[in-house]
């Protein structure tokens, strides 16, 4: 039987996929079940505010949505839900992710919407950010996060080593 997913990725096309498959690599890392659609705050209102507003009842307990350009779809989102939703702002279009990002960030008051880095730094930390707020209830969890940046920190000092011998 297939885990119930405690992450749900929302992207407004199919074309910011390999952006946020960036998130799922992290949510694999953590062994964290996650689920992955494609619904546009413009193209698909209905369905993504359905989305959004079953979310909690199916055993959701973050929502991460990532969209370009006019990226209304992290706001929509939180609009109908009040589970935490965390934005990334997706790279490309005339702008390259700016109109993303100031449409992703700038929420009114009320609905809020924790904005990321634009693109794969923002779709990363996006997914570690879930990781963070569901560690709070699980210390398993806590101590994979504290492995995961001892590695980081291991990785740059090898990095720094082999530097210094060029
Ligand atoms: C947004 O418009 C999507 O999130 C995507 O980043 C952008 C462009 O979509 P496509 O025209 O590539 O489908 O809704």
């Amino acid at each position: 039987m297939k885990t119930a997913p405690l992450v749900l990725l929302m992207m407004g096309s199919d074309t910011d996929l390999p952006v946020m498959q960036e998130a799922t690599e992290i949510l694999k890392k953590f062994d964290i079940p996650y689920e992955m659609r494609i619904s546009s705050a413009h193209r698909s209102p209905a369905r993504t505010l359905a989305l959004a507003s079953e979310a909690a009842d199916r055993g959701i307990k973050i929502i991460i949505a990532g969209a370009g350009m006019a990226a209304h779809l992290a706001g929509v989102v939180a609009s109908k839900t009040i589970l935490p939703v965390i934005g990334v702002p997706m790279p490309g279009g005339a702008l390259n992710g700016v109109d993303a990002l100031y449409a992703t960030v700038q929420m009114p008051a009320g609905i809020p919407v924790a904005t990321m880095a634009i693109g794969k730094a923002g779709a990363k930390n996006a997914a570690l950010f879930a990781v963070q707020i569901l560690a709070l209830a699980e210390p398993q969890l806590a101590a994979a996060l504290v492995r995961y940046r001892t590695e980081m920190d291991k990785e740059l000092e090898q990095k720094d080593a082999e530097l210094q011998l060029r």
